[in-house]
C-alpha cells in the first residue's frame, strides 16, 4: 500500500469505496462542517443546560454580544425587551448553517460577525453585555479572546456566564486532565478541564456573581460554573 509520501501528502489518507483516496484532512473538514454542528446541537440542548441558560442569558440587556452563538440555543433566553442589538459571534460557517432555524423563530436583532474571539471586529467600549455559554471551553486561545472581550466591554458593562470546567473533586479532576486530549479532538476542540474563575480573574474580570456545581449527565464534563462578572 502506497503511503502518504508517495502523493506528496503531509496528512495520511484512507481509500474511499471507489478505490480513490481521501485525505485525513478533508474528513476532519466535512466532520467540523458537516457532523460536528448537529452534536454540539443535540449535546447542548440537554434540559439541564437549557435550565443553566435560563440562569444567565436574561440578565443581558442593551447592545449584547453573544461570543460562540453555536446553533442559536441561547436566542429563546433574552428578554427581547432589554435586547437594543445582539452580534453573534460565531466563526464556524457550519454552526452558523446549524443556527438558522433558531433564527427564524426569533425577533431579536441579531447581527452576526464571523470571526473568532481572539480578534473581534468591534471598536473599543462598545458593548453593554458579553453573553458567554459553553464557549470558553472551546476557544484555542482564551487569553487572547477575553483581552479583546474586555477591549470591546464598555466600563460599566457586564459579562453573564455559564460554562463547564474542572471540577473540585481530586478523582473526577484526574481523569478530566487524562482524557482531555481525546476528547477534545472528537469534540470539536472542547476542553474539559479548563479553571473558568481562574481564567476571568487573570483576565481582569471581577467575579461579581459566582455560582458553581454539577449539573445532570458524567461528573467530567458536567461540573458547571455560571453567575456575572465585570471589569
Ligand atoms: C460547545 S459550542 C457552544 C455554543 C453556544 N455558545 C451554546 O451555548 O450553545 C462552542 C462554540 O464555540 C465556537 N468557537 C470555536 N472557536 C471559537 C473562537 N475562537 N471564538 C469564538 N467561538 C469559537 C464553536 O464554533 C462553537 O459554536
Amino acid at each position: 500500500m502506497p503511503s502518504s509520501g508517495e502523493f506528496g501528502l503531509s496528512k495520511p489518507f484512507i481509500w474511499n469505496c471507489t478505490g480513490n483516496y481521501v485525505s485525513g484532512t478533508v474528513i476532519m473538514k466535512l466532520y467540523d462542517e458537516y457532523v460536528l454542528p448537529y452534536v454540539i446541537n443535540c449535546a447542548c440542548s440537554m434540559r439541564a443546560i437549557e435550565r443553566q441558560r435560563g440562569l444567565v442569558v436574561p440578565e443581558a440587556k442593551g447592545k449584547i454580544l453573544e461570543i460562540g452563538m453555536g446553533s442559536g440555543l441561547n436566542l429563546k433566553h433574552y428578554d427581547p425587551n432589554k435586547v437594543e442589538h445582539l452580534w453573534g459571534l460565531e466563526p464556524s460557517q457550519g454552526m452558523r448553517r446549524k443556527a438558522q432555524a433558531n433564527i427564524e423563530a426569533s425577533d431579536l436583532p441579531l447581527e452576526w460577525l464571523d470571526s473568532p474571539s481572539e480578534s473581534i471586529p468591534l471598536d473599543d467600549d462598545i458593548v453593554d453585555t458579553l453573553v458567554l455559554t459553553y464557549t470558553l471551553c472551546t476557544i484555542p486561545n482564551p487569553e487572547a479572546a477575553l483581552a479583546e472581550m474586555q477591549r470591546v466591554l464598555k466600563p460599566d458593562g457586564i459579562m453573564v456566564f455559564s460554562e463547564h470546567g474542572v471540577s473540585p473533586d481530586e478523582n473526577v479532576k484526574r481523569w478530566q486532565h487524562r482524557i482531555n486530549s481525546v476528547w477534545k479532538k472528537l469534540a470539536g476542540g472542547c476542553n474539559l478541564n479548563r479553571d473558568i474563575p481562574a481564567l476571568l480573574s487573570n483576565a481582569g474580570f471581577k467575579l461579581d456573581k459566582l455560582n458553581t456545581g454539577y449539573i445532570k449527565g458524567p461528573k467530567i464534563a458536567t461540573f458547571q460554573y455560571w453567575g456575572r462578572a465585570s471589569i
